[in-house]
């Protein structure tokens, strides 16, 4: 792919409503599940970012259909679980390392090989993480040296259900064991000390698998999928992503003046630790309208520009905020004192190791930051936009470089990011959608 620098300068403030693309996270899962369900499932307002068609075509792939229709609206036409066919080519899932472990997990419990790559920054990351639970389930696997992609997975319909304790708070790796578990006589079930996005267990059930979630003695989560339901086809709306809803947010807060709706923003509570955090932080945000919208929660956001001050985001947090961490560190850089940032470990493991681009990006801004041994990020905010006037690199991350475009909605000098391609495998349209609330976006 093309390297496409982008940057971004001064704006004044930002108006105006928008809606922000389909939820990531729920957009992988609709096509997956629908894929495994008999009959058809609908998908309203799915995310067609470049991850998620990486999905859409791997369920094609592996022998359902799933199509977007001239209305907008995607079908899905499952083969029941268990009926998947073994793909004949390599399955590419791209930069999307929740395709590429949720898939993994769901061809486990088939008894088809399947040979899985993905582009340079997912081949990097690590898939030990649902290779070895799904090894203990029966499946075989050879990887690359660290468990890393390309792979191949062969898998069995005869696996044997487990129960396993996640050693990282992991919703992927949660996701690909209770996949595995889906075509699995009897029950397997997850132990979660952390509660992670719990997308994958709401819309099992809404999908029809029975799919419970018990406190153990110790406190943690157990999440219980019993094997071979049959899955029926359902309609889906997708909510707008609140991680993708973060960075307008982000951005109309530091600009003074700036009044912007985000509508339809999911508010799953295991989702939204960013918005606690602003709120701690001074912000003006209005949740108005809150509703259920097919088993998830969602509302329209109204976010008002002002002064943020400097927060301590304890380590139980991160969870629920993990992928929003790069752009509260842009509002951590304009804000009034210190904010610290705890427990950061698993963000050296996303689709870049983004507490170095963070810290490094945001040094290069002229902003005071420190990573702390334990994995912290602390960023001294004078409560005055920073310098600026940087070119950032952005390691094949999409959130890297619209967190740091956010920012130089703020700063004094524009700044510039190296590749702005990546952006579009979660939020297709981004510029276009910033600009038109009054950032200044643009091509370099
Ligand atoms: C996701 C889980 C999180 C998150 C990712 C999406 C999911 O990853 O960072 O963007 O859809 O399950 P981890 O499970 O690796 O924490």
């Amino acid at each position: 792919m093309q390297a496409k620098p982008l940057r971004s300068s001064s704006a004044g403030a930002l108006t105006g409503t928008v809606r922000v693309p389909g939820d990531k996270s729920i957009s992988h899962r609709a096509l997956m599940f629908g894929a495994l369900a008999i009959g058809e499932t609908v998908v309203h307002g799915l995310l067609e970012g470049e991850d998620v068609l990486h999905t859409a075509a791997a369920m094609r792939a592996l022998g359902a259909q799933a199509e977007r229709g001239a209305d907008n609206v995607w079908r899905v036409r499952g083969v029941g679980v268990g009926g998947l066919h073994e793909a004949a080519q390599v399955l590419d899932m791209g930069n999307s390392g929740t395709a590429a472990r949720l898939l993994i997990g769901l061809v486990a419990g088939h008894p088809i090989t399947s040979f899985f790559t993905g582009d340079a920054s997912l081949n990097k990351r690590p898939m030990a993480r649902v290779i070895t639970p799904l090894e203990q389930m029966g499946a075989s696997f050879v990887s690359r040296a660290g468990g890393r992609l390309p792979l191949a997975v062969i898998g069995r319909d005869d696996l044997v259900p487990v129960t396993y304790r996640l050693p990282v708070p992991s919703a992927q790796v949660k996701s690909a064991v209770l996949l595995a578990g889906l075509n699995t006589a009897g029950v397997t079930t997850v132990i979660e000390a952390e509660p992670t996005r719990d997308h994958s267990e709401l819309m099992l059930r809404h999908f029809g698998a029975t799919v419970t979630t018990e406190e153990t003695e110790d406190g943690a989560l157990a999440v219980s999928i019993t094997g071979q339901p049959e899955l029926t086809g359902r309609e889906i709306f997708v909510p707008a992503d609140p991680s993708s809803a973060a960075f307008p947010a982000v951005a109309a807060l530091l600009r003074p003046g700036s009044e912007v709706l985000l509508r339809d923003v999911g508010m799953n509570p295991r989702r939204t630790g960013l918005y606690d955090t602003l709120v701690e932080m001074g912000a003006d945000i209005g949740f108005e309208n809150r509703r259920d919208q097919a088993g998830e929660p969602v509302a329209d956001l109204r976010v008002r520009g002002g002064a943020l001050k400097g927060v301590v985001v304890p380590a139980e947090r991160a969870p629920s905020m993990i992928d929003e961490y790069p752009v509260l560190a842009a509002a951590a850089a304009c804000a009034q004192g210190t904010t610290v940032m705890l427990g950061l470990k698993e963000l050296r493991v996303k689709e870049s190791d983004r507490l170095a681009m963070v810290a490094e990006g945001l040094t290069k801004c002229g902003v005071k930051v420190e990573v702390g041994a334990d994995d912290s990020l602390t960023v001294h905010g004078t409560g005055a936009p920073p310098q600026g006037g940087a070119t950032v690199a952005t390691a094949m991350d999409h959130r890297i470089a619209m967190s740091f475009l956010v920012l130089g909605t703020a700063t004094r000098e524009p700044v510039q990011v190296d590749d702005g391609a990546f952006i579009e495998t979660s939020f297709p349209g981004f510029a276009d959608l910033m600009n038109g609330l009054g950032a200044k976006i643009e091509r370099v």
